[in-house]
């Protein structure tokens, strides 16, 4: 039986309906229309986001090929110089990834970077990472005159098409030191400062990193990567700066940011930039922190900013075991217990960004050297579209691009076929993660494993998807394998696409249902599920998960029916601008700061939904540096901490994970510590600082508490000294 949420999807454009005849047509009109966000999926985990370097996937305009400019290979083959790839041939190829159910498009950064070469190399900024100017985008992906309308069109289409755009941005750094532009910035062609002129400390000028250093706080932070010239994001000019670039990308239309290198960038700072863009207008945002397992020194840290700063995380830690495991012969028990340790780490393990490999790994083709290597990527696909996270497929994927380390890993598309079975796959799963919850919102249970078979479910409510995927080059029989997929019969959703076979649920036992043996061929991935419509509100998310009374929150999940019912935060009743069976957008009500059940009540219902915790702040949050001084004295393993009379501060605990910290310290300020924290704006906060002992002992400052007014925008310093 067709329910609702099964019917082929209509297309909404400017308000019309239109068939996908009538779609094709209209998008032929480019440009001016308003966005129709009806258009788009509800939330953002329903998504499945493709990552594009615009420079090397289509060539839609050759008047920014410019011949003369030494940043440009016109032969097309030197994979460190431009290639010509830009807007306008992204916006071409949207039908394509339509097609293939991409619902959202992460693109390298638009904005303006370095224009020359660089004396120690002969690589042009063709990823992006080398920012010039804040506010207006580089002529090699737009046109001569650097005008945003090539931009502007592809959002529109984008948009039009049901295809969220999420863009690249690099807060940690401009562009390299010492030669080329020398750290050159712009705001939208006025000069601010370059490496030389360093005004107010614009630059961290340390060396730099190297060994150990990328995994130190204090180092990670502060230091230089790669010659980059480093920003620092308290100089007050540098947070306007890096605000205004985001806000105005938001204009254009941006629907989501990818922090790049997060783990290098002010981390207290980032929260204040998180809240500044859900504070302007609706997003996600999900950053990048390089991890490769839980026993990295800095996994404690990345877990801390995960679950507090507002920005998710591609999923590192996750990534490193596909490999090992799709890619390297490795056993499914130890993709499980990632899986396991993540849901008890995570706050916000639906947000969690996964992937098989990106612009700075080898692909995954040319990692699994295997004479299996296709129906590998095949099932290491088929995980990340379904496992608890939201999938991001790099560009190539789907022709079976290889590559290995930077730069041969951003070679050129090389074609845009629709037939290949990853293509395929990735659009069934597209089809999928928009219909059923349980891949968006679900919980993950391994369900029957061995080294190379896995059958793990998805569960939100009833609706449920359950994934067999036998990567051994054997058949594997399967019985005693139990399910919540109720009695029947369940084809396999990819209609045999990778050998997939039938379900046939049979008999109810202690904890679901068992299903009849079968026998899951040798390379096969099956897919059963089942998405009962429902008429209870069933709520699967909120986004953002922190923010002040006025921001505007996502409400995601199933079943809130069409006419507006309500939301409330505790017992607070919000203010709804949009109502949906999926989507809901209320205003965080001005409740006094803290943790608030949101709960959504569906009209004419007496009974409300599930609840999420959500986080309200007092304030919009600004950065500013604490220094304590002349702290107790501590011994190695032994940290400073801030904790206050606010969220933000931690709500006076003194439990590491929610106490602000651990605070900084070097050889030549101890025992002096500072940190940058994120503090609500223009408002009397009271703090102390702590010393928590490497055994967890904990010693508070005596005296009274601390207090002072926090800046009303801006950047702030507080200086105190510890009281004994
Ligand atoms: C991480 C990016 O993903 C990488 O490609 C880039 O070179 C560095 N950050 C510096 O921006
Ligand atoms: C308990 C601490 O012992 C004290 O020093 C601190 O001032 C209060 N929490 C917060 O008011
Ligand atoms: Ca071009």
């Amino acid at each position: 039986m067709l329910n609702t949420k099964e019917r082929a999807p209509t297309e909404r454009v400017n308000g019309c309906r239109l068939s996908a005849i009538g779609l094709a047509a209209a998008l032929v009109v480019i440009g001016t229309g308003a966005v129709d966000a009806q258009a788009l999926r509800p939330g953002y985990n329903r998504d499945v986001i493709y990552q594009v370097f615009v420079d090397r996937f289509f060539d839609g305009s050759t008047a920014n090929n410019y011949a003369s400019d030494p940043l440009f290979d016109s032969t097309g083959t030197n994979l460190q110089k431009y290639l010509g790839g830009d807007f306008q041939g992204l916006q071409a190829k949207i039908p394509y990834l339509k097609n293939m159910g991409v619902t959202a498009i992460w693109v390298t950064s638009p904005l303006d970077n370095r224009n020359l070469l660089a004396l120690a190399g002969s690589t042009a900024p063709y990823h992006g990472y080398e920012m010039r100017d804040t506010e207006r985008p580089d002529e090699h992906f737009t046109d001569a005159a650097q005008s945003w309308t090539p931009f502007d069109n592809f959002v529109t289409t984008a948009h039009s098409n049901g295809i969220k755009v999420i863009v690249d941005f690099a807060p940690n750094h401009s562009n390299v030191r010492g030669s080329g532009d020398n750290g050159t910035l712009n705001k939208n062609g006025v000069f601010q400062a370059n490496y030389t002129t360093n005004p107010a400390n614009f630059f961290q000028t340390g060396p730099n990193m190297g060994g150990a250093q990328w995994d130190s706080p204090y180092e990670t932070q502060y230091y230089t990567i790669y010659d980059l010239s480093d920003l620092n994001q308290t100089n007050a000019t540098v947070d306007n700066l890096l605000k205004l670039s985001v806000q105005n990308l938001q204009t254009h239309g941006v629907d989501g940011f990818r922090i790049d290198a997060t783990k290098h960038v002010n981390w207290g700072w980032q929260y204040t930039l998180a809240n500044h863009i859900y504070t302007n207008k609706k997003s996600f945002i999900f950053g990048e922190w390089v991890a490769d397992d839980s026993g990295n020194p800095l996994y404690g840290d990345l877990l801390k900013f995960t679950n507090k700063s507002g920005i998710a995380e591609l999923n590192f830690p996750l990534f490193t075991t596909i490999n090992s495991v799709f890619g390297q012969g490795g056993s499914f028990t130890a993709l499980d217990g990632v899986i396991n340790q993540q849901q008890t780490d995570f706050a916000y393990q639906n947000d969690l960004v996964n992937f098989v490999d990106n612009h700075d790994r080898k692909r995954f083709l040319t990692v699994d050297t295997s004479a299996q290597d296709q129906q590998h990527l095949h099932a290491a696909l088929a995980f990340v579209l379904t496992a608890r996270g939201i999938p991001c497929i790099y560009y190539g994927t789907e022709q079976y691009l290889q590559g290995g380390d930077d730069p041969d890993n951003r070679r050129k598309m090389p074609a845009f076929n629709e037939t290949t079975t990853a293509f395929n796959l990735i659009k069934k799963l597209s089809t999928l993660r928009g219909a059923n919850e349980a891949l968006a919102y679900g919980s993950t249970q391994q369900r029957w494993i061995n080294a190379n078979t896995y059958i793990f479910e998805r569960k939100f409510y009833n609706s449920v998807v359950v994934v067999a995927i036998n990567k051994a080059n054997a058949s594997q029989a399967v019985s005693g394998l139990v399910t919540s997929l109720p009695i029947g019969t369940y084809s396999d959703y990819l209609t045999g696409l990778v050998s997939g076979q039938s379900l046939v649920s049979s008999t109810a036992v202690a904890g679901g249902f068992q299903a009849a043996s079968l026998t899951l061929p040798a390379n096969s991935i099956s897919v059963w599920q089942t998405d009962p419509s429902t008429s209870s509100a069933q709520l699967g998310n909120v986004t953002p998960t922190h923010a002040q009374p006025g921001v505007k929150v996502s409400i995601t999940g199933q079943g809130f029916g069409a006419a507006t019912g309500s939301v409330k935060f505790g017992t607070t009743v919000a203010t709804i601008t949009s109502w949906s069976d999926q989507e809901i957008i209320a205003t965080v009500p001005a409740v006094t700061q803290g943790t608030y059940a949101v709960t959504v009540t569906r009209s004419g219902s007496g009974t409300a939904s599930n609840a999420f915790n959500f986080n309200v702040y007092q304030a919009k949050l600004v950065p500013v540096t604490f220094t304590i001084n002349n702290a107790a004295p501590t011994n190695p393993g032994d940290n400073i901490y801030l904790t206050g009379n606010t969220i933000e501060l931690g709500n006076w605990s003194t439990n590491k994970a929610v106490a602000v910290g651990a605070m900084l310290t070097t050889p030549t300020t101890y025992p002096n510590w500072w940190l940058t924290v994120g503090v609500p704006a223009g408002k009397s906060i009271e703090f102390k600082f702590i010393r928590i002992k490497a055994d967890g002992t904990v010693t508070w400052e005596a005296g009274a508490n601390h207090v002072v007014t926090t800046p009303a925008s801006g950047v702030g310093n507080v200086n105190v000294t510890w009281q004994y």
